[in-house]
């Protein structure tokens, strides 16, 4: 993808969940792309490996570690800048496939505040600093299910919309602020962890999500879309965009080929 070099007050970007998936895969096309990224997440070994590997490659790379829900941390961590280009605010995921009727409450908090709470903590404290950069982006990476719910998705569901809702109303608030605001939702995207992570770690439960759709989207499918998003020329805002793979029509309309 032939993009122009980011300017100097708008080149560093910051991505949160970049110790796998989808955030480490966006962090790797922001580099290509010319940015300076910085890789955040709970896990140091990982961003620290990641960011080793992009500045091997003559990219700029800084790992950060960050728990996205600890507020005091997050306000620190905004301090490093004075300008900040993009904010992909990607750190989230699922727990859990009940039904409300017995639906952990405690996951139902767990997703409330990463993917929410998480989003807000770190849209606030660097949303000055994506100001001062006169050209500043925030994604907002969602998902589907942050646009329609399905049987057993209630709470991750719940927590999406809020991310959605997050998105919508901050667009609202800040229009004619040099801002943009872009909503990334994807439907089914196999990644290493989320859905070994929604289960507990029961990887045969994990392995079931993807049972028989011939192409999932890749980390990478996201990352590229995220990218292309955030280097459309500044006046251009994806307000919203919806990735899902051809095999799936909706959250609970897959195609699955026949073992
Ligand atoms: N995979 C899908 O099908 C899919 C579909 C639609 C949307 N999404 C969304 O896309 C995003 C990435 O998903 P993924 O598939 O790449 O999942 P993943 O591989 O499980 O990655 C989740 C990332 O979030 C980080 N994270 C979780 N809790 C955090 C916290 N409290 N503070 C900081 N970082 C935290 C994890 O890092 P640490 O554990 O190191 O902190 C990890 O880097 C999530 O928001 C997910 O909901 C995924």
């Amino acid at each position: 993808m032939a993009t122009a070099v980011p300017p100097a007050a708008s080149r560093i970007a910051v991505v949160t969940g970049a110790s796998g998936g989808i955030g480490a895969a966006t962090a790797r096309r922001l580099a290509e792309a010319g940015y300076r990224v910085v890789l955040t997440a709970r896990r140091k070994d990982r961003i620290e490996a990641l960011a080793d590997e992009l500045t091997a490659a003559g990219h700029s790379a800084t790992a950060y570690p960050l728990d996205v829900t600890d507020r005091a941390a997050v306000d620190e961590f905004a301090t490093a800048f004075r300008t900040v280009g993009v904010l992909v605010n990607n750190a989230g995921g699922a727990l859990g496939a009940d039904p409300v009727a017995t639906g952990d409450p405690q996951d139902w908090r767990t997703m409330y505040e990463t993917n929410v709470i998480g989003t807000l903590n770190l849209t606030q404290a660097l949303l000055p600093k994506l100001d001062a950069s006169g050209d500043g982006t925030v994604v907002v990476v969602s998902s589907t299910a942050g646009h329609a719910t399905y049987e057993g998705g209630a709470g991750y569901v719940a927590a999406k919309h809020g991310a959605h809702v997050l998105a919508e109303t901050l667009r609202l608030e800040i229009v004619g602020r040099p801002v943009r605001v872009i909503e990334v939702a994807p439907g089914m995207v196999k990644t290493e962890e989320f859905a070994l992570t929604r289960f507990g770690g029961d990887a045969e439960k994990a392995a079931k999500v993807y049972e028989g759709v011939a192409e999932p989207l890749t980390a990478d499918d996201v990352a590229d879309t995220i990218t292309w998003a955030v280097t459309r020329p500044p006046h251009v805002n994806i307000d919203l965009l919806v990735v899902r793979p051809r095999a799936q029509a909706s959250n609970s309309k897959v195609h699955r080929e026949a073992r």
